[in-house]
């Protein structure tokens, strides 16, 4: 059997020699593992004094190696440590060299308070031999993961975890991905490695990796992250009785938290995922307001002419966005000097700065290739010997818009000087273009040289890289408006000899050979490390990087930072947008589930697609309904590919009014949204969610993917086909409320369908038991949104009662002087505002409507502190039931409202 073995394994690599790059992995990944002996668990010793019940262990190949992929290890360690209450980490690595993991500095480890297992909330159960294991829910003994049926494998480019799961198991997440938020478990393949992903398509790896998965069932969610950033393939199949889901990876260590999540609310396994890769940033309010970008604005002219439109037409612009077009010929931290002379892009900045609107721009990270060009982003690279290098020590050239390239090392120790100096440069508010948030791309890292990439000069001269300027630049005194670290790893050497190129094992990258159009797996960098290991953490180190040189800048200010490839944690750094999607119906309903996957699961809730689509021409009914959907975008930004027809909102009267409706709702709403990102920067609550987080017992919310929640109260429920004026909705067994007529619609746990939805509208229910606080009204920026007064909507729930809240600060500061932070409760005919008031925000309270009554009552009584301020004006609508209560009273101190009827 052993020869046998080896046999085939002679064979695959014998297939592999003979294939071209591209597919290649298809006939290697047919090895036999079913006999791979797995490991024997022995020397357990507890490792803490007085003992926890953290373990550490030997565990000893069991029979004769199956050399699958690769020599099977002799000898592993295991180590299993009860984190905290809700959380289980179990590490295995070998025991006799040092692999790779993922660096501290990268992804800090969570604290550990070391408990005992008795206290823990999950339990892991084992079998010394061969070594397998169970983890178990407590409280209702359910089994969450289960190895028993799948011994271990482990050789140095292939390791094998694989766990039974309950049949048809609902699982969600291993982004980023474009398929359903619930993921297809029969023969199905998640890939994780980061890639350029044009179209986005469905069933293939993204930009992103996000190695977490929660699964749910009746008695609970719960959740397992793997810490490892190599290449994975992780599998799920449905058998007879079973669904099982395994992770096969070509490097790296074992390195699984276990989330007990919780067994009545979902929205726990998000906040304790938040434990351990970090909280989200917080973000500036104005980032919550309406973005316009395009790739192909021809010139300075053209992006005056469409701010100015914008106004013009009366829909609120709140950032102005140039992609790489202003660059000059494609070099980072340069300005074209004819098509968007840095003098007028400034000219466009002040401009913008008057009215409060913001401006952000472009930054890739590979860097023109330019030897004795007087580049000088490159020289200073060069001297300050920051680029990714080959094996031998020479760069490691690539191609990217300027032509050939190289990229940025972000393990370099000099990288964090010479990232700040260059955003210190190039937007100095002085003398460069002042940015308000920065827009980071390509960095996968994505490269157009096709492997072997052996001479990339000849590829980008056949390439036509960079291309010349299409058309004559405007004439240089055009008027344009119109009108008014460090990283360290740790010191683990000796690594093992390994085929980097050319792994046994092929995880199914849809590019083909892993080294396909990005840096390649054998790129070194400066500490050692080697893309093969690092290349999912690529994006999110350059995030970081950004990050650190946006508050060089600005020191006492939130960064605003949109990144295209991230890894786990990416959150804490920078928001996301979802990359290349399509103008397709198809797209805008998949962009519903990737904003889900980021805001729910990965901590990354500043997320949206490209409105109206980035490839091909949008049609203006689709534009239409994705401006409606866009508003409940948390990052709502207009954006598409170069040489298609324009699609700013202003360009037809069906998306002028789209917008306008949507951008107000959006905007009444705003701080209602900004609460729950502050919340999200406290504790990982998510910001959208799946409408089972909301109602987890309730089966048929399991695979809603076309609706959602804004917040954690505001149900959306887009149309979603194409030419269809009705949706059908799903409502569960509770009391909504239409978010415009304010009427309660009762749910049954039914799918109901509604219908007449013009083109310019978006169906919006407020979940029964909130409360949502809305500006009284919209505004053309968010600077003026701030000077409106406020309303709450007090929606009683089924019980008659109703809870929400409200943050308010001054929406940019990194560290607050003072802040509110108001409860706000409705309960037996009395409304209670509580917490501290400390903002002042110099805002009233105008009006507090409360929805679902029969009658309106006949006295309302206000009063502050048990100090009587009087009876408050009241208005009842009897059409919807609900009765508007003029409050009128600056929004500064603790309030009682009391019904008397
Ligand atoms: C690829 C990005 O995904 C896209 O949004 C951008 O417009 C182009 N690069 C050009 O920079």
């Amino acid at each position: 059997m052993g020869k046998f073995r080896k046999w085939l394994t002679r064979l695959g690599m014998v297939a592999f020699c003979f294939s071209d790059a591209k597919g290649s992995y298809i006939l290697p990944n047919l090895r036999d593992i079913s006999g791979c002996p797995g490991y024997t668990l022995t020397n357990v010793v507890h490792v803490h004094s007085p003992p926890s019940s953290a373990i550490i262990g030997d565990l000893i190949l069991a029979g004769d190696p199956c050399d699958a992929y690769g020599d099977d290890l002799k000898h592993l360690r295991l180590s299993v440590d009860y984190e905290d209450e809700t959380r289980i980490h179990l590490k295995i690595w070998d025991a006799s060299r040092q692999r790779y993991e993922v660096p501290e500095s990268v992804l800090p480890r969570p604290s550990n308070k070391d408990i005992q297992a008795s206290a823990s909330q999950i339990t892991l159960n084992y079998t010394a031999s061969p070594f397998t294991f169970q983890v178990v829910r407590r409280s209702t003994n359910e089994i969450l993961f289960d190895t028993s049926r799948h011994p271990l494998i482990f050789e140095p480019q292939y390791w094998r975890i694989k766990t039974d799961l309950p049949p048809n198991a609902n699982l969600y997440g291993l982004g980023e991905h474009t398929d359903s938020f619930r993921l297809p478990t029969y023969n199905h393949t998640r890939t994780l490695w980061s890639r350029d992903s044009p179209g986005v398509p469905p069933g293939t790896n993204l930009y992103g990796n996000h190695p977490i998965y929660f699964e749910h069932r009746k008695g609970g969610t719960h959740g397992v992250f793997l810490r490892n950033s190599n290449a994975m393939d992780v599998k799920l199949d449905d058998l007879y009785d079973r669904t099982t889901l395994e992770f096969n990876v070509i490097g790296g260590i074992i390195d699984l938290y276990f989330l007990a999540g919780s067994e009545s609310s979902p929205a726990e396994a998000a906040k304790q995922y938040s434990d351990i890769v970090g909280r989200p940033a917080e973000i500036p309010y104005w980032s919550l307001g309406f973005h316009q970008c395009r790739w192909g604005y021809s010139d300075f002219v053209e992006v005056a002419h469409v701010i100015s439109n914008y106004s013009s037409s009366g829909i609120p612009l709140e950032t102005m966005w140039i992609d790489i077009d202003y660059m000059n010929d494609f070099k980072i931290f340069t300005a074209d000097p004819e098509y968007f002379p840095t003098a007028r892009l400034r000219e466009i900045v002040d401009y913008l700065h008057l009215r409060n609107q913001h401006f952000v721009l472009m930054v890739d990270p590979a860097v023109g290739y330019l030897p004795g060009e007087n580049y000088q982003t490159f020289d200073r690279g060069v001297q300050d010997d920051i680029f990714l290098k080959n094996p031998n020590g020479s760069y490691h050239l690539s191609i990217v818009w300027p032509g050939v390239t190289v990229y940025p090392d972000w393990f370099h120790p000099n990288i964090t000087e010479f990232w700040n100096n260059e955003f210190k440069l190039f937007f100095d508010p002085a003398t460069g273009i002042d940015i308000d948030g920065v827009w980071i791309d390509m960095n996968e890292p994505a490269s157009f040289c096709l492997y072997p990439c052996l001479d990339p000069f000849e590829q980008a001269r056949e390439q036509d890289r960079p291309p010349p300027r299409p058309a004559s630049p405007p004439k240089p005194d055009t008027p344009i408006f119109q009108h008014d670290n460090t990283f360290t790893i740790q010191p683990r050497g000796g690594f093992e000899k390994r085929s980097l190129l050319a792994p046994d094992y092929v995880p199914k990258n849809s590019f083909g050979t892993l080294s396909e159009k990005t840096a390649h797996v054998t790129a070194v960098h400066h500490n050692g490390l080697k893309e093969y290991d690092t290349h999912n953490l690529y994006g999110t180190m350059m995030s970081a990087a950004t990050r650190r040189a946006m508050l060089a800048r600005r020191p006492k200010e939130r960064p605003f930072i949109i990144t295209r490839s991230t890894f786990a944690g990416a959150g804490s750094h920078v928001g996301k947008w979802l990359g290349d999607n399509l103008s397709t119906w198809a797209q805008y309903r998949f962009s519903i589930a990737g904003m889900l996957g980021m805001a729910s699961i990965y901590q990354i809730p500043m997320v949206g697609s490209d409105v109206c689509g980035f490839g091909g021409n949008v049609t203006v009914d689709l534009c239409a309904r994705w401006a409606t959907l866009g508003a409940f975008n948390p990052f709502f930004r207009n954006h598409n590919i170069e040489h298609t027809l324009g699609q700013e909102f202003y360009l037809w009267d069906l998306t002028t009014e789209a917008a306008k409706k949507a951008i107000d709702m959006r905007y009444r709403l705003l701080d209602y949204i900004y609460t729950a990102f502050h919340r999200a920067s406290v504790d990982g609550s998510p910001v959208l969610s799946p409408l089972w987080f909301k109602y987890p017992a309730d089966e048929k919310t399991w695979d809603i993917d076309l609706q959602f929640l804004y917040g954690d109260s505001i149900l959306v429920s887009p149309v979603t086909e194409e030419g269809s004026t009705s949706v059908d909705i799903y409502l569960p067994d509770d009391i909504f409320y239409d978010f415009l007529t304010l009427a309660p619609v009762r749910g049954h746990g039914t799918t109901i369908t509604l219908k007449d939805i013009s083109l310019v509208d978006i169906p919006v229910h407020i979940v029964g038991g909130s409360v949502i606080p809305l500006r009284v009204s919209g505004a053309m920026t968010t600077t003026a949104l701030r000077t409106k007064d406020f309303a709450l909507v007090v929606a009683p729930g089924l019980d008659g009662e109703a809870q929400g809240s409200l943050y308010i600060d001054d929406g940019t500061s990194l560290v607050q002087d003072a802040i509110s932070d108001i409860s706000i409760s409705y309960r037996l005919g009395k409304v209670s505002l509580t917490g501290s008031f400390a903002y002042s925000s110099g805002v009233k309270l105008a009006s507090v409507i409360v929805l679902g009554l029969e009658e309106a009552p006949l006295v309302v009584l206000a009063s502050s502190g048990g100090v009587s301020l009087g009876e408050l004006d009241v208005r009842f609508d009897e059409q919807n039931g609900y009765t508007v209560i003029t409050v009128d009273r600056p929004l500064d101190h603790h309030l009682d409202l009391v019904f008397e009827v």
